[in-house]
């Protein structure tokens, strides 16, 4: 059996330059799809997939995040005075429970791997979950427990990922697919933003992961990749030489919620899915298009 993942990095220091000037003092991360903020998303995904150690990444301006994961006991109060007793326990059941969350700071903004290095003592030697919380998922079950159930198998380092149309392929993070099924197969190589010509697959990291602790020297070695950043896919490009990759191919369709298409999209997509709202916003948009 391999080691039981217990905690899950969350990394929301990044600047949100595509969302300006939304993100210029409000966090990319509490954006909202329908009625919930991205961060809530994955924190539901992470709980759902066992996690019970939530250990967030943040910077500057990211201060709201920590407040929405905190009790707020005038809203509580008012909400129990009025009656409005199902909002009241939706509150509180989005809320990792006393003691669960660590809040640590990137200083900078100097990249997603620097991001991940930054959790690396609160996370300590020990395999963890990494989730970026601009994808949100439908996927049932969540994606990082389709995952983690492939990693009860594997162990090792295990990576969502999810197709994307050839064409686009030079936007993303891609893989090489070796042998196995979609629910868990060998990852030969991957490859960052690749020309479509050289890409070795269409299968995209989406933004999901599951890493052992050995990444955290590798990424400690702050070597600059593309775009100046301290780059994660730099970092597994050399863990791969001497540790498993196990790629997932899950069932469900995940939102880069980073991107402004991407973003609309999943709204549309997620108030379609809402029991509450999927009528009337049919037929708004019927009416609209
Ligand atoms: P993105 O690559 O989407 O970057 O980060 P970004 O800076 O947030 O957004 P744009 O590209 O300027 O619009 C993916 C995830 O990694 C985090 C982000 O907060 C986001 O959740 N991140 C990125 C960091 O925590 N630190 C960084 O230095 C970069």
């Amino acid at each position: 059996m391999p080691n039981r993942v217990r905690t899950a990095v969350f990394p929301v220091a990044g600047l949100g330059t595509r969302f300006l000037p939304a993100t210029k003092a409000m966090p990319k991360e509490m954006l909202t799809v329908v009625d919930r903020p991205l961060i809530q998303y994955a924190v539901d995904e992470a709980r759902e997939a066992g996690i019970e150690h939530f250990v967030f990444v943040t910077g500057r301006n990211k201060g709201v995040i920590e407040d929405h994961f905190d009790r707020q006991y005038e809203l509580e109060h008012t909400l129990e005075s009025r009656g409005k007793l199902d909002a009241l326990s939706e509150l509180q059941k989005d809320l990792p429970s006393a003691g669960q969350s660590s809040f640590t700071r990137q200083q900078e903004p100097l990249g997603l791997g620097h991001a991940v290095w930054c959790a690396r003592e609160l996370v300590s030697d020990q395999p963890f979950a990494l989730l970026l919380p601009d994808m949100v998922f439908q996927a049932r079950p969540g994606v990082l427990k389709q995952m983690m159930e492939t990693y009860e198998q594997t162990g090792g380092n295990i990576i969502g990922v999810e197709e994307v149309d050839p064409k686009d392929v030079s936007s993303y993070g891609i893989v090489a697919r070796g042998a196995g099924p979609d629910s868990g197969f060998k990852i030969t190589g991957m490859v960052e933003k690749p020309k479509p010509a050289d890409a070795p697959s269409n299968l995209f990291i989406s933004g999901r992961y599951i890493l052992q602790p050995e990444i955290f020297s590798l990424l400690g070695e702050q070597t600059k990749g593309a775009g100046g950043e301290i780059q994660l896919t730099d970092a597994m490009q050399m863990l791969i030489r001497t540790q498993d990759f196990t790629g997932v191919k899950y069932a469900g369709k995940g939102f880069d919620c980073g991107s402004k298409l991407g973003f609309l999209t999943a709204n549309v997509v997620f108030a379609l899915d809402r029991p509450d709202l999927a009528e009337a916003f049919r037929n708004e948009i019927r009416g609209l298009i």
